[in-house]
């Protein structure tokens, strides 16, 4: 028999081996940020003893976001991966989630329209090592005192308030995150998350009307991480943020597309995912 319980500590070593297998580039800490930021909400499928299979949520109020979803190749095709994501599913509306995204391959669209989610748009994940840049971009880092703007800006582009994943993402110091002010309002963002030789360059959020800045807070987040293993998530509209990228040596990984269960609650303003499962 299948059943779900929430993911431990003890699990962390067999969620990272099972996505391996994806290549999805996670370590055991990946898992624990997951669970320190959802505890009650990221899932482990067993079936009697043995694991065999994750999914992760986070909850932002009204909007959640599912992710992480995979199976034991040799469990799969038997409804273990429906029960998952059913069970997680079940989980975030439990919290009153109302619109739960996703960003799914888009060979598995028609496995979550079964369960209830739609497809919405098309988005690309980037890798590449940024060349350096001698190109001077006027975009200044955040202080601690822009945090609530930034949180702000983000809530109304995103459509929750993210503040319990940028709150940690902020305050850490290896990351770095630049803003684009003026008269004290900011009308963008970007932020790069660091770890040891690679960085992830995501979420950038920026006022609509204002493409410019985009891109030079995508140059000046670029700048901070060249050199590194980059990997970045975008949706398949913005061309101008794509040549950018790929002027910088940037190439197309592979493609998602992001699904919702429920209504979005989007406005159109993020130019880049902050991560594959968390939105
Ligand atoms: C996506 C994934 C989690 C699905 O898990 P799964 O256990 O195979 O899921 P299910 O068995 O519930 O459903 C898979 C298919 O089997 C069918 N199925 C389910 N129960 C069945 C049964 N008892 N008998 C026959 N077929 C069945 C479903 O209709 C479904 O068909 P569809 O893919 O055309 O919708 C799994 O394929 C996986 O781990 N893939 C690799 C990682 C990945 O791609 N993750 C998704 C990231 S977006």
């Amino acid at each position: 028999m299948f059943h779900v319980h929430k993911m431990s500590v003890d699990d962390f070593a067999f969620a990272v081996r099972l996505t391996d297998t994806m290549n999805w580039n996670l370590v055991e800490e990946d898992f624990q940020f997951m669970t320190d930021l959802e505890p009650e909400g990221c899932f482990i499928i067993w079936d009697e003893s043995e694991r065999i299979g994750v999914a992760t949520t986070i909850s932002y109020g009204k909007v959640g976001w599912l992710g992480n979803v995979i199976v034991r190749e040799e469990y799969r095709g038997r409804g273990v991966g429906s029960l998952l994501v059913k069970h997680a599913l079940d989980f975030l509306i439990k919290q009153d989630v109302e619109t739960i995204g996703l960003y799914a391959y888009q060979n598995k669209i028609p496995f979550y329209q079964r369960l209830g989610l739609e497809y919405d748009s098309d988005f690309i994940v980037l890798r590449g090592k940024p060349d350096s840049s001698s190109e001077q971009v006027h975009q200044r880092e955040a202080s601690k005192n822009d945090e609530r703007k930034i949180i702000d800006l983000d809530h109304f582009c995103f459509g929750a308030s993210r503040r319990k994943l940028l709150a940690p993402i902020l305050s850490e110091s290896s990351n770095i995150c630049y803003v684009d002010k003026e008269k004290g309002l900011i009308r963008g963002f970007v932020v790069a998350k660091v770890y040891h030789e690679m960085a992830e360059v995501g979420p950038l959020v920026c006022q609509r009307g204002y493409p410019d800045i985009a891109i030079d807070l995508l140059k000046a987040a670029l700048n901070r991480v060249k050199g590194l293993e980059v990997v970045t998530c975008i949706p398949e509209k913005e061309t101008i943020i794509r040549s950018t990228l790929m002027k910088q040596g940037f190439s197309e990984a592979f493609r998602v597309v992001r699904m919702f269960y429920g209504v979005p609650r989007l406005n159109d303003c993020i130019y880049m995912a902050e991560s594959l499962e968390r939105g």
